[in-house]
């Protein structure tokens, strides 16, 4: 695990609990990194400076764990724009009574002002919670600079998602989700097969990209937006009619699992629609590299990855224009 540190701290200490120290003395000639791309988590020590803010910010919008000592928990508080929350002895990381002066900002930034209240056992939690979230973090790191332009960028491919949700054989009435929806691009054509009567859901890890679906007024009455992993829904077993993923199978750490996740809340009958707007060739092409073998949405390693998870794939395109895949449950 990567965290970048913020001035001075005990190199020792965070070391022994298994955390990889990438240093930032502010003064010294190395630039502060552009962005938080590999870096798992922040500590801002006593003698870190406002050089470090351009990143505390990023960091707090795309929940990566910061834990600030003395000075840099001032910082925090400046970044976050308030004191944060006082820390109960609930506090999943200091707590309680062992760091009486600790406060937390958000979900996942915690401020130390005393900095001796940051002993073995604070730092140990910490590196768990680091450690816990770090499929978490890479996601949100990558996406979240990206949430606000996504839908202006990408908005011409908005007729191609249309087309695509169309092939899905929902009915009104029916509860369809679309995971990892990003601006929710997806959400009023899926909308539209459920009708008034019906439920979608638009599902994304990303905190900014839920906020980009809500601004371009896809929340409230049409659709619900829900902050969670799609490979651990908050939902019932066969509480869904379909599923809509576009762009995201392939992004994530552990596709097989999520494939039987989303078995698990699909009823019997019900269809998994897995799209991107080109096709896995150009989609290759334009990042510079070969398709590979080990491609999950390559067929000879989606269809028996679908069987295994429950699915049957009964519709697989992977044209010049488009990639997608129809399975059901
Ligand atoms: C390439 S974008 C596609 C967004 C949208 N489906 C579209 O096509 O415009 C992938 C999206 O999946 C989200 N994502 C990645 N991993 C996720 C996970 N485990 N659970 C939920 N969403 C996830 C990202 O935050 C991002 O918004």
């Amino acid at each position: 695990m990567a965290v970048l540190v913020i001035g001075e701290a005990p190199t020792a200490a965070i070391e022994a609990v298994g955390l990889r120290i990438r240093p930032f003395r502010p003064g010294a000639d190395e630039p502060l990194p552009a962005t938080l791309t590999g870096i798992d988590a922040l500590i801002l020590s006593p003698t870190a400076t406002p050089a470090a803010l351009p990143l505390v910010g990023p960091a707090l919008a795309a929940e990566v764990p910061v834990l600030a000592l003395g000075e840099g928990a001032r910082l925090l508080a400046e970044a976050a724009g308030s004191g944060g929350t006082g820390c109960g002895a609930t506090d999943p990381l200091l707590g309680g009574a062992a760091a009486p002066h600790g406060f937390r900002v958000g979900a996942s930034a915690w401020g130390l002002p005393v900095p001796d209240e940051a002993d073995h056992g604070v730092l140990r939690r910490f590196a768990e919670l680091v450690a816990g979230r770090a499929e978490t973090t890479a996601t949100r790191t990558f996406f979240t600079p990206r949430a606000a332009a996504w839908e202006e960028r990408f908005a011409y491919q908005t007729p191609a998602y249309e087309a695509a949700v169309a092939r899905m054989r929902l009915r009104p009435g029916q509860r369809a989700l679309d995971l990892g929806c990003g601006s929710g691009r997806a959400l009023p054509a899926l909308r539209a097969l459920v009708g008034a009567a019906g439920t979608v859901i638009g599902v994304d890890l990303t905190h900014a990209m839920l906020t980009a679906a809500a601004r371009e007024g896809r929340g409230g009455a049409a659709a619900g937006l829900l902050l969670a992993d799609c490979a651990r829904l908050p939902l019932p077993a066969a509480a869904v009619h379909g599923i809509f993923a576009a762009g995201l199978l392939d992004h994530l750490p552990h596709p097989d699992a999520a494939l039987r996740e989303w078995a698990r809340v699909t009823a019997p009958g019900g269809e998994l629609l897995l799209f991107h707007p080109s096709g896995r060739a150009e989609r290759a092409a334009r990042h510079g590299r070969a398709v590979s073998p080990d491609d999950p949405l390559a067929e000879p390693n989606l269809r028996p990855a679908l069987e295994a998870a429950g699915w049957h794939l009964a519709t697989y395109e992977d044209a010049a224009t488009h990639f997608l895949a129809r399975a059901q449950r």
